[in-house]
């Protein structure tokens, strides 16, 4: 075994939320500016593993029970993936310390992004070979036993660290965006990716053919959106975000704070603006005509009561 150091990205997604989870294609994208982490060390004064979750101050070993619910899905994971390897694990002293600039529950992936740091650390550090796809089919194994029925949309983006064209049970389409500038504005309200999923899901029930219609034409503009961004089309990819808000808000998964700071970028000057994953709360995400923009919207996001803002840079990463 040896020390390792990974990381992984935060995710926002473009288009297509929810109507991802019913089969329609969606469009997300890497943060590659505000990461998780994951180091390991051995560290022979220990008598066995040990979690250093730093952001919650927290230490603990696998063997402990009733440890906090902050902590369980980390432990939960690491046994997991550690049944996945061919090496007596647990019987090596090592330390793993975890942190993230990821806020958590905001609809950017912090829970895939720990998930798949946690993967590559253990794997790197037992020198076992792993592609992007084989850490994403163990990330997304990870998401479902946490959220229930997820897409898969999240791990994927993050696993794969590239802008892509997603749809469940078809390959995932890599996109080459031109250069373009998104601002993630934060309301500071955590949700419950599932909670909303699953409130999704009784509505949808309750009112077939509507939803039906509706995702049908949010897995029409995640298509054309992305055209829009591999041609630069920045016009039209705004217009397509207002568009696809207008539909999350017909679907009742926006919320009033989001709606307010989408208000607050499209004054000052955003071409279009929309909730970002799972939403009623959470993060929105906007787009800029320009760097120097999406630093004056980032600005007025934070004045109107975002808890924090973000400039990301979008451009096609090397996997
Ligand atoms: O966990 P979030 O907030 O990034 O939401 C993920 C996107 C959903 O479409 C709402 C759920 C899914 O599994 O695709």
């Amino acid at each position: 075994m040896k020390s390792v150091s990974v990381s992984a990205p935060a995710k926002i997604i473009l288009f297509g939320e929810h109507a991802v989870v019913y089969g329609q294609p969606a469009v997300a994208a890497p943060v590659s500016d505000l990461r998780a982490f994951a180091e390991i060390k051995i560290d022979r004064k220990l008598d066995s593993p040990k979690i250093l979750a730093n952001d919650l101050n927290l230490e603990f070993s696998l063997s402990e029970r009733n440890l906090p619910d902050s902590i369980k899905y980390i432990a939960q994971s690491i046994r997991f993936i550690t049944q996945k390897l061919n090496e007596p694990l647990l019987e090596i002293p090592w330390r793993l310390t975890l942190w993230s600039q990821i806020p958590i529950a905001r609809g950017l992936g912090s829970s895939a992004a720990i998930n798949v740091v946690l993967i590559k650390a253990l794997f790197s550090a037992t020198e076992t070979q792993y592609t992007p796809y084989a850490l994403n089919e163990i990330a997304f194994e990870l998401e479902k036993l946490y959220h229930g029925r997820p897409s898969g949309i999240d791990n994927t983006v993050i696993s794969l660290e590239q802008p892509i064209l997603f749809q469940k049970r078809e390959k995932v389409k890599f996109l080459d965006p031109q250069e373009l500038y998104f601002i993630i504005g934060d309301t500071g309200i955590g949700k419950k990716t599932a909670l909303v999923v699953k409130e999704v899901a009784a509505r949808y029930q309750a009112n077939n053919s509507l939803y039906n219609e509706i995702f049908q034409v949010i897995g029409e503009i995640a298509r054309e959106g992305a055209k829009s961004l591999e041609a630069g089309n920045k016009e039209n990819l705004g217009k397509l975000m207002d568009q696809n808000q207008h539909l999350l808000q017909q679907i009742n998964v926006s919320c009033s704070e989001l709606d307010h700071l989408i208000d607050v970028a499209k004054k000052k000057g955003a071409l279009g603006a929309k909730l970002c994953g799972a939403g009623k709360g959470g993060c929105m995400v906007a787009l800029a005509g320009n760097h120097r923009q999406a630093q004056l919207i980032a600005t007025a996001l934070k004045e109107a009561g975002a808890i924090n803002s973000y400039v990301s840079k979008l451009k096609k990463e090397v996997c």
